[in-house]
């Protein structure tokens, strides 16, 4: 019989992905939804897909989830609330039977002190180390895909990319090839990554000047990085939470110091071929970067 494997967050930039990947090889997926509408559009896509509702903060819905799972890929977006919905899954899982656990982290995450987002995402692995479980670590630098998410506006809008990092560089990876990765994992036998940790990345680190003169060169259209003061950097992310506002302005110094630049073999190691470029990305996603 062949397996079936939950994927959590199954909507969103990685999930959805992994959908995709796994999906073209064959296996029975199960995708763990927390809006239903957004459900939707991956039932239009993969037909063969099943949908089931997953909501960390209802743990009524983990055990229907969980019935029947033979692996699970565990995403679990950043929010204040990360780590205890990572336990409460890890335990349901464990109840459940599940045969492997693959979860998304972050790169850096094994770092002491690290910073927020690390701490939260290894108290997490932690404690999925310790369930018993047969488990995985994927700790991947900052997603290609941000560019469009967090900066699409103001490249599409103003031809202009903001951001407090300076010349710093970071080795950004395509969601696709984490996707990638994730799928081959789970596909393989179990016994073969058990307990380890993968930091992936992109194929070279690229500065905002680069990342910006890529996107320029791609669309035919020119942009530009300006290298914003932290207080302004603040003050673009009011309204949102100052946990989230602290986490990401730590992830920005982290990169302006150049910790964010490490390039590993990971991606290539476990999938036989080489990670996606930025402009491999810009290219797929031209339209969305150049105004209506
Ligand atoms: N972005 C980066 O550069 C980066 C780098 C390294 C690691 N990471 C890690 O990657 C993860 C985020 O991945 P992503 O960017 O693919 O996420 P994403 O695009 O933000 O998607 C999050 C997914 O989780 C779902 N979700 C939200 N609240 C939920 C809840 N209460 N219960 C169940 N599902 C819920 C969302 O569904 P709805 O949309 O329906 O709410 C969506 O499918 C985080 O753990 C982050 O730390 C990110």
């Amino acid at each position: 019989m062949p397996e079936t494997i939950l994927i959590t967050g199954a909507t969103g930039t990685v999930g959805s992905e992994l959908v995709r990947a796994l999906s073209n090889r064959g296996v029975h997926v199960r995708a763990g939804v927390h809006s239903v509408i957004k459900g939707d559009r991956l039932r239009h896509l993969y037909p063969e897909v099943q949908l089931v509702e997953l909501d960390f903060q209802r743990p009524e819905t983990l055990g229907v989830a969980l019935t029947g799972v033979d692996r699970v890929f565990l995403l679990v977006p950043f929010t204040e609330t990360m780590v205890e919905d990572s336990k409460r899954f890890i335990d349901a899982a464990k109840a459940a039977g599940v045969k492997q656990v693959v979860k998304l982290s972050v790169m850096g995450a094994e770092v002491e002190p690290g910073i927020q987002l690390g701490r939260w995402h290894r108290e997490a692995e932690r404690y999925l180390a310790q369930s018993g479980l047969p488990y995985v670590i994927l700790r991947p630098n900052s997603f290609m895909q941000n560019f469009l998410a967090y900066q699409g506006t103001s490249i599409r809008e103003q031809g202009r990319i903001y951001q407090p990092q300076g010349e710093g560089r970071a080795s950004y990876i395509d969601a696709f090839d984490i996707a990638e990765v994730a799928a081959a994992i789970l596909t393989a036998d179990v016994a073969r990554h058990h307990g380890r940790a993968y930091p992936l990345t992109g194929p070279e680190a690229l500065s905002n000047s680069d990342v910006a003169a890529i996107i320029g060169q791609t669309t035919g259209r020119p942009v530009q990085y300006v290298d914003v003061p932290e207080e302004a950097a603040r003050e673009g992310m009011q309204g949102a939470p100052q946990w989230m506002v602290d986490g990401i302005m730590e992830l920005n110094a982290l990169i302006r110091a150049g910790h964010a630049a490490t390039v590993t073999p990971d991606v290539q190691q476990l999938t036989g071929r080489r990670p996606r470029t930025l402009q491999e990305f810009a290219q797929e996603h031209r339209a969305a970067f150049l105004p209506a």
